[in-house]
């Protein structure tokens, strides 16, 4: 349905990926990053119905913490209910549509803050002023919607239209290259919304590429990973990702979980897991981003950086967000400047580097095309 209103022109385009036939590969063409019509057929087939990260389990560690976030235009609610069970609901009021919760914290309902209807913290309504004289009101039919959700690794994801296939059968041939790190060991450290004026798709690859480590991350993150030691894993139909071997000269990110092998000691592993969650686990702390677009050329970047508990205890934790900080600055000024050049009429599609550098963008392009072009 959604594809219906793909340009032809990218429909071709995203034919060609699924062929594979064409060498070099190429780039999508630009408009396929600018294009209104792109964003509304991704909005529903991609964003909709795929599985989207709110955030971190350890963001809400005792019954009635709570946080807000917003996928496509959907308030949620994702908060621990009474029985320690992680709920994301919709954060829209069943009386007249109001947002019910705002910001984060702890509570022991949910208060509407229009007219005072209330909610337990499983979504149920609780009370509603008044409505008892109301012939024919029915409190059972007034929950707050409960979305699907799955925890992979200690992140919360939600399905916004219920209709995707359970997410972490998809995942178990990702789980070794993560599972030593013990990410659902780590805490955050802090984590929150940025919006950024380029396209999801743009963030999302440069975020999975190495290529442009060693020059635009020169004092940053080529000392530890530079663009030649990359080394991409092979991609499935929900994930790809690649290997981001440390450089000889630096010392490394102890302290180290007894589950992790030689190797993994000495890389990050990026993740990618689709449409929207971007990932870098180290030994001892992880960055990672949820895009979601909030229109053609802006993407909500909702971000974290979690650590072991050891970095907490010796006071680094902070020094792993500052450092993340960093370079995804360096990151941003790059990608301003790419969205105005996808803009020019003199834009192409460029051929890829080698699939070590640049070959999940050619993968997430397959994952896309299965979900943007109609069945034969
Ligand atoms: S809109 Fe929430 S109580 Fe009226
Ligand atoms: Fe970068």
């Amino acid at each position: 349905m959604a594809a219906a209103t793909l340009p032809g022109a990218l429909a071709a385009a995203l034919r060609q990926v699924q062929d594979d036939t064409a060498k070099p590969r190429r780039a999508m063409p630009p408009t396929f990053y600018t294009d209104t019509d792109v964003a509304a057929a991704e909005e529903y087939a991609v964003f909709r119905q795929g599985w989207i990260c709110v955030g971190r389990v350890d963001e809400i560690p005792n019954p009635g913490d709570f946080f807000t976030t917003t996928v496509v235009s959907e308030p949620l609610v994702v908060v621990r209910d009474d029985a320690g069970d992680v709920q994301v609901l919709s954060n829209v009021c069943r009386h007249r549509g109001s947002q019910v919760a705002e910001g984060s914290g702890t509570a022991r309902q949910l208060l509407c803050p229009y007219h005072h209807w209330s909610y337990n913290l499983d979504g149920g309504l609780k009370r509603a002023p008044l409505m008892d004289e109301v012939a024919g009101f029915d409190p059972a039919a007034c929950g707050l919607p409960r979305l699907a959700t799955e925890q992979w690794m200690g992140w919360v994801f939600t399905n916004l239209d219920g209709t995707a296939d359970p997410l972490t059968p998809q995942l178990t041939e990702l789980d070794p290259y993560v599972a030593g790190y013990h990410p659902e060991e780590m805490r955050t450290v802090k984590a929150g919304p940025e919006y950024w004026s380029v396209n999801w798709k743009c963030l999302a690859e440069n975020f999975m590429e190495g290529y442009h480590l060693t020059p635009v991350h020169l004092k940053t993150l080529h000392p530890m990973t530079p663009t030649n030691l990359c080394q991409k894993i092979e991609g499935r139909p929900a994930f790809t990702g690649y290997k981001s071997h440390y450089s000889p000269g630096f010392e490394g990110r102890p302290p180290f979980h007894p589950d992790m092998s030689d190797e993994q000691k000495r890389m990050s592993m990026m993740v990618w897991i689709y449409p929207g969650f971007v990932a870098a686990i180290s030994p001892n702390s992880a960055v990672y981003m949820s895009l979601t677009p909030t229109a053609a050329q802006e993407v909500q970047t909702r971000w974290g950086v979690v650590a072991r508990e050891d970095l907490f205890a010796e006071g680094t934790a902070q020094d792993r967000w500052d450092f993340a900080a960093s370079f995804n600055a360096e990151d941003k000024v790059r990608l301003v400047s790419l969205q105005q050049g996808l803009n020019s009429h003199y834009a192409t599609a460029g051929p890829l580097a080698p699939a070590d550098y640049e070959g999940c963008t050619w993968d997430f392009y397959q994952y896309l095309a299965d979900r943007l072009l109609p069945d034969e």
